[in-house]
């Protein structure tokens, strides 16, 4: 198969990649990625001279772009991960959300349609890689499942529900082959530290105040990366053609529980005296249209392909901020802007 990944450079596409890279030696694994901020090609560092691994720099919005690398890689399959990702910029510039992840969607969608039109074969398809923000906000009780009506509150969730309902779109009209799933909060290592752990992170290496916003009780259900990958490495496999899928952690966290959590880890793991790190909680002004309540039911993926995480919350927290502070060179390069010099130095002259 050759399999095109596009957003590889981001923090769930580098991890796609690298799992997809090593496992199958006989595909060809193409990454398009325009490296926008939250691009960085070193986090590929350890695949990138493999020989089933190629490297394209091309934005979605870029339709003649993806045609050529269509036709150059003969694609098999989509696996769609570029976005622009994090709800607070989508609160300050909601058009770049509009473009990248509504109309670079359906660019990608013109291009696999197009290209696929005489010869579609049984091993292509088109999977989107979406999140569980489209559903909108839970009250205290109940979960989402696949069946749970959109109601997304924040630009960005509406960026994502409108471009799973094209997906939905091509499949009904254009007979495209198509799977959904929709994640909820990932972590991990090369997350970008503006998300809520490796910002914390980086701000108690850095004795910086952590910003809490509003009374810190909203809820979020978190999932280790790497168990994110697995499953969309499951259903790239095995999915159901034309149907969406829910993962999640089975891990719902207040914020401020997870934020204590986070500190007391930090303490024992810096040598620091249990209690420092609370003490850079800072609450803050609230987010606008904050969600109050995500949770996920992942039963579908786990009775049907037996997906379960593999690594508990505690274990994968603590997996996590070994990572950052084993890798305190990556986070200063990406505080710095330094990590965005790799590309050309690395690529420029090949
Ligand atoms: P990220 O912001 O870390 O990475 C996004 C990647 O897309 C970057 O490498 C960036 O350079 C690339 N990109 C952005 N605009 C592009 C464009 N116009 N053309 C080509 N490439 C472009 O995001 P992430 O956290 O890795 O999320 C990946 C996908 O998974 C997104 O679609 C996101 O909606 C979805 N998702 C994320 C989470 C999460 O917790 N992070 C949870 C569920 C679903
Ligand atoms: P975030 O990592 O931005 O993910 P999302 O908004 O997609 O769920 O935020 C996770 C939660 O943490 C969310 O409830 C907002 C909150 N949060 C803070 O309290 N402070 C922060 O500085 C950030 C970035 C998030």
């Amino acid at each position: 198969m050759n399999i095109l990944i596009t957003g590889g450079a981001g923090f769930i596409g580098n991890h796609v990649v690298r799992l997809l890279v090593n496992k199958y030696p006989n595909y060809k694994i193409i990454n398009l990625d325009a490296l926008t901020y939250a691009g960085n090609l070193e986090n590929l560092a350890d695949v990138q001279n493999a020989p089933n691994y190629f490297f394209e720099k091309a934005t979605i919005l870029d339709i003649e772009s993806l045609d050529k690398i269509f036709n150059k890689y003969e694609i098999d399959a989509v696996l769609h991960l570029a976005a622009e990702s994090h709800v607070d910029r989508s609160i300050v510039s909601p058009l770049d959300f509009v473009y990248t992840n509504i109309v670079g969607t359906v660019n990608l969608l013109n291009a696999a349609k197009k290209y696929w039109a005489n010869n579609l074969a049984q091993k292509n398809l088109f999977y989107h890689i979406s999140t569980d923000e489209v559903y909108g906000s839970l009250g205290e009780e109940g979960l989402f499942t696949e069946t749970t009506s959109y109601a997304p509150n924040s630009p960005y969730s509406a960026s994502k529900a409108s471009s799973d309902h094209f997906v939905r779109a091509y499949a009904e009209t254009y007979k495209m082959p198509i799977v959904i799933s929709n994640c909820s909060n990932n972590y991990g290592p090369f997350q970008f530290p503006e998300k809520l752990i490796p910002l914390f992170i980086n701000n108690i290496i850095s004795k910086k105040p952590l910003p809490v916003y509003g009374d810190g009780k909203y809820t979020r259900d978190w999932l280790y990366v790497k168990d994110h990958a697995f499953a969309i490495d499951l259903l790239l496999h095995k999915g159901t053609i034309g149907s969406t899928y829910n993962i999640g952690g089975f891990n719902e966290w207040q914020n401020i529980d997870l934020i204590k959590l986070l500190c007391k880890l930090m303490d024992e793991k810096l040598g620091n005296k249990q209690g420092t790190s609370e003490q850079l909680i800072t609450y803050v002004k609230d987010r606008k249209g904050h969600d109050k309540r995500y949770a996920i039911d992942a039963s579908k993926i786990k009775s049907e392909l037996g997906w379960i995480p593999s690594l508990t919350f505690e274990e994968g927290l603590s997996e996590t901020i070994d990572w950052y502070l084993n890798n305190k060179e990556w986070l200063e390069k990406v505080t710095s802007g330094a990590y965005q010099h790799y590309y050309e130095k690395m690529y420029a002259n090949r």
